[in-house]
């Protein structure tokens, strides 16, 4: 990890204190219709509070591409996080200038202020130098609790940081680190990795990576039938990558160099009529272990003897990592796959479970076993990003000179 200070280490009482959150959440307009990332937040903004510091907070949400867009504003946000903090927060409808220098002057310590979306200017994303000048003049100290929008470098993650001197990581990004870095980097074992979703290209980097730390990976989703397409198979009309056979090739025989278990599915769900919209498979069928998918037929989730043997190996393992669901976990019809890897993640209570981010994260919500794994990352692409061993911008402009 690098050496970045923590905000424990910082003095903030009585200080202005610029936090970039990450309060890219869902909202219909008026209200907030998933707040699990500002809750992420509240370990951060609660120890603010009891230092008695003024906290400023700043964040982006959607993509309005450098314009003020109603559609976009984080006026919800500030309703959602007053109800949760308990205290009013005041909004402002700008991010900077006059208006908003003025309202900080006068906040009193304990006072949260949310300024409006940073994204309603072209400079935020470009790292422009003058909006990042604009934004650090309000702080005293700068502290990035911004773990899902680590990985890219803009004004607020990349050039406000290198203005103020004061500066450290939040207590979310602090444990985000802690769980996707040291945990995963220094594993209990056996450390068994699922990963899902639709495409090997989205993964290949992490698949690399892990093959390099995991004793057992288990790989479901639409990606399982380009490794399928890999080993000889055919996969009928599923969802596939027949330009990223060699990658998946090459991966294979990496793990079997490395001698890590590499397990693709047995068997699977597979449908014919799928309409996604409509959440309807059409007609269904299970293919029998070993065999490949018919023409005319697609892939829709992992299978029961597939099911069985994932859940055998999450239940024996002490470290668990789990990215992207096992199947279009959005139908019900072709749940079922997801919902028990997260069954099998929640009951292996010896274990320290990691779900690494994006639609494994809303599978676990809605499977309602969130309490149950040990921790749960609020970054998509930031998680995949850190889980490839990349350096975040975000956490780099946080090093100590
Ligand atoms: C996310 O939701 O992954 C982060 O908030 C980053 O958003 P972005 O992909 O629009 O930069």
């Amino acid at each position: 990890m690098p050496s970045v200070a923590s905000l424990k280490d910082l003095s903030v009482s009585g200080k202005r204190v610029l936090v970039r959150v990450d309060f890219n959440v869902p909202t219909d307009g008026e209200q907030v219709t998933d707040n699990s990332r500002i809750k992420a937040a509240l370990p951060t903004l609660e120890y603010l509070l009891e230092q008695g510091a003024k906290i400023i907070l700043m964040s982006h949400l959607g993509r309005p591409k450098g314009e003020a867009n109603p559609q976009y504003t984080l006026r919800p946000v500030a309703n959602e996080l007053a109800n949760l903090v308990g205290r009013p927060v005041l909004f402002l409808e700008e991010c900077m200038g006059p208006k908003v220098e003025e309202a900080v002057e006068q906040m009193q310590d304990g006072n949260i202020v949310l300024l409006e979306n940073l994204r309603y200017h072209a400079g935020e994303e470009k790292n422009d130098p003058e909006m990042a000048s604009a934004l650090a003049r309000l702080a005293e100290v700068y502290v990035n609790d911004a773990f899902g929008t680590a990985h890219r470098a803009h004004a607020s993650t990349a050039g406000v940081p290198a203005l103020v001197s004061e500066k450290a990581a939040g207590l979310l990004v602090e444990k985000e680190l802690k769980f996707l870095g040291e945990r995963t980097g220094n594993p209990e074992r056996p450390f068994v990795v699922i990963l899902g979703g639709a495409k090997v290209s989205d993964k290949i980097n992490v698949i690399n990576r892990l093959l390099e730390k995991a004793d057992t990976i288990l790989i479901g989703g639409a990606m399982a039938y380009t490794f399928a397409m890999a080993q000889g198979k055919k996969v009928g009309d599923s969802l596939c990558e027949p330009d990223k056979i060699e990658t998946a090739k090459a991966a294979l025989a990496k793990a079997e160099e490395k001698g890590v278990k590499f397990l693709l599915p047995v068997d699977n769900l597979i449908a014919k009529g799928l309409d996604f919209g409509a959440k309807s498979l059409g007609e269904t069928d299970h293919t029998s272990e070993g065999s490949d998918i018919p023409d005319g037929w697609e892939g829709v989730d992992i299978g029961p003897k597939t099911t069985d043997l994932f859940v055998r190996e999450v239940a024996s393992a002490k470290t668990i990592l789990w990215n992207g669901p096992m199947g279009i976990f959005e139908i019900e019809a072709s749940s079922k796959g997801t919902y028990a890897i997260a069954k099998a993640v929640a009951e292996n209570q010896e274990a320290i479970s990691i779900i690494g981010g994006g639609d494994s994260v809303s599978a676990v919500n809605k499977s309602g076993y969130s309490d149950k794994v040990s921790f749960m990352s609020t970054g998509g692409g930031a998680s995949l990003e850190f889980l490839e061993g990349k350096e975040l911008p975000g956490v780099k402009a946080l090093e100590k000179a």
